[in-house]
């Protein structure tokens, strides 16, 4: 008798742990006193108090014994070291870009490429600005404008591509302001602040055709650029064939140069680059490199930094790797819905967001129902997500508060951490979560800063007077 084929449906993560990191269990009453005394604020939460750690996806994976393998044999020279060349030509290989300026992290690239592309009335249009993208922008008098797709912005259509550009807007955009006034056209793949949605192949091209025809340059915020390159194999017919190196290198090809935090798909800890095509320009951006971040062929990172991310874009780049990363996410999506509980669909590349207005709608938005429901979350399993609303956007700059469009939980998975049984504790820990909402209460401010005030506001729950 011959056997058939069998193809499970366990999520089989594609490695083996050699090395283990001890997580400690605390329990209901030792969470709710470290939440007290960091002012209910995950961020400042020590993470030894947490069980899983889903607050971001940046610099916190789990690298291979390859990378640990290349980080012990680096080469830690001031200048000219051959961890250097290995990460250039890694870098130069994927991306296609001539100039290739290491950084610290991605911040790092942002803020060399705007100070010297933009100045005070420019617009720079992106589908969605990360945050610390729209403050570079902002920071030289620009303003960072976002026209990410209609339906990007509807929280559960379902659709293949809902971080495309809005090409229509775009046009209008270059038509009304002039093009001289539009020193870059950006798109960040996938798109993070519009739940980690992807670009379609399609979209980057329409994108990339518009920005030639005006002679404007094109830059990829290209963070997650294999998740992206994931998204366009699976959900973009013309590539169901094509190797996810070959479309991650045909994005890049449609583009000028790009901003990179190699905290995410570097699979690295710590680093990013800069890399671009204008001769002229990458002059004047190695020159500010030096003054801020080091010499050009270091950037502020050390010689096995560069190695970990010499070989991680290759991991990053792994169908294995980014089926199990994808379909880890899908799966705590698919058993969320099931429960009834509303998230953003379809699940992003890197994250899963809860819908917390339409979960708690008895907490107002300026009660923060996403800050309630990511402490609910941290108290009943030791669950760290973040808020992304109205404590994160709702300040304005004259001091008045209000509603942020939509009100989030992440829940932000880093790479190769977690397996299919921490999962199922997540899917669990919410489901029960779900069940108890309406104990959940608002939140008030107590104490915060002017500018980014999410990271160190204390608050205090409101009594609940039901
Ligand atoms: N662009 C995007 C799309 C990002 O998601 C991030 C960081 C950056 C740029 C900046 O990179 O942190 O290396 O300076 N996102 C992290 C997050 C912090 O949690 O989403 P960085």
């Amino acid at each position: 008798m011959q056997l058939s084929e069998f193809r499970p449906k366990t999520i089989v993560e594609p490695f083996r742990i050699r090395s283990v990191e001890p997580i400690s269990f605390s329990t209901m009453p030792t969470r709710k006193k470290a939440l007290e005394k960091a002012g209910y604020n995950p961020f400042l939460l020590p993470a030894r108090d947490v069980i899983i750690d889903l607050l971001t996806d940046s610099g916190t994976g789990a690298m291979s014994s390859r990378q640990w393998a290349g980080m012990i044999a680096s080469d830690e020279s001031y200048a000219g070291a051959s961890s250097f060349y290995r990460f250039e030509s890694a870098v130069k290989e994927i991306t296609g870009f001539k100039h290739i300026i290491p950084t610290h992290q991605g911040r790092a690239a942002e803020h060399i490429l705007f100070s010297n592309i933009a100045q005070k009335g420019d617009i720079i249009p992106n589908n969605s600005h990360f945050d610390t993208t729209r403050a570079h922008v902002e920071n030289q008098g620009a303003e960072a404008r976002d026209l990410v797709s209609l339906e990007g912005l509807d929280l559960e259509m379902i659709l293949p591509f809902k971080g495309d550009m809005n090409l229509k807007a775009l046009e209008a955009l270059i038509e009304s302001e002039g093009r001289e006034n539009i020193p870059a056209i950006m798109l960040t793949v996938t798109n993070n602040s519009g739940g980690g949605q992807p670009v379609s192949m399609a979209n980057i091209r329409g994108v990339s055709e518009i920005a030639r025809s005006h002679n404007i340059p094109f830059y990829l915020d290209a963070c997650r650029f294999a998740e992206n390159s994931w998204f366009i194999k699976t959900r973009e017919k013309a590539y169901a064939n094509t190797s996810i190196i070959d479309i991650a290198q045909e994005m890049f090809g449609y583009a000028d140069g790009c901003t990179m935090s190699a905290k995410k798909d570097g699979m690295s800890n710590i680093g990013g680059f800069l890399a671009l095509n204008d001769d002229e320009l990458a002059t004047r951006c190695r020159s500010m490199e030096i003054l801020t971040e080091g010499f050009p062929t270091y950037g502020g990172m050390a010689g096995y930094d560069m190695e970990a991310i010499a070989c991680g874009l290759y991991e990053a780049l792994d169908e294995d790797y980014l089926h199990y990363r994808i379909r880890s996410i899908e799966y705590l999506g698919e058993k969320l819905i099931k429960a009834g509980i509303p998230i953003v669909q379809p699940t992003g590349g890197h994250a899963l967001y809860i819908n917390a207005r339409a979960m708690l709608p008895h907490i107002p938005p300026l009660q923060y129902p996403a800050w309630s429901l990511q402490n609910g979350l941290y108290l009943l399993g030791g669950i760290r997500g973040v808020e992304i609303g109205t404590v994160m956007f709702g300040l304005q700059p004259d001091g008045s508060e209000k509603p942020a469009v939509q009100d989030l939980v992440r829940l932000a998975f880093p790479r190769r951490v977690y397996t299919q049984s921490h999962v199922d504790y997540i899917a669990e820990i919410v489901i029960n979560l779900y069940a108890q909402r309406n104990s959940l209460t608002g939140y008030r401010i107590i104490e915060q800063t002017p500018v980014l005030r999410h990271f160190t506001a204390k608050l205090e729950p409101i009594p609940d007077t039901r």
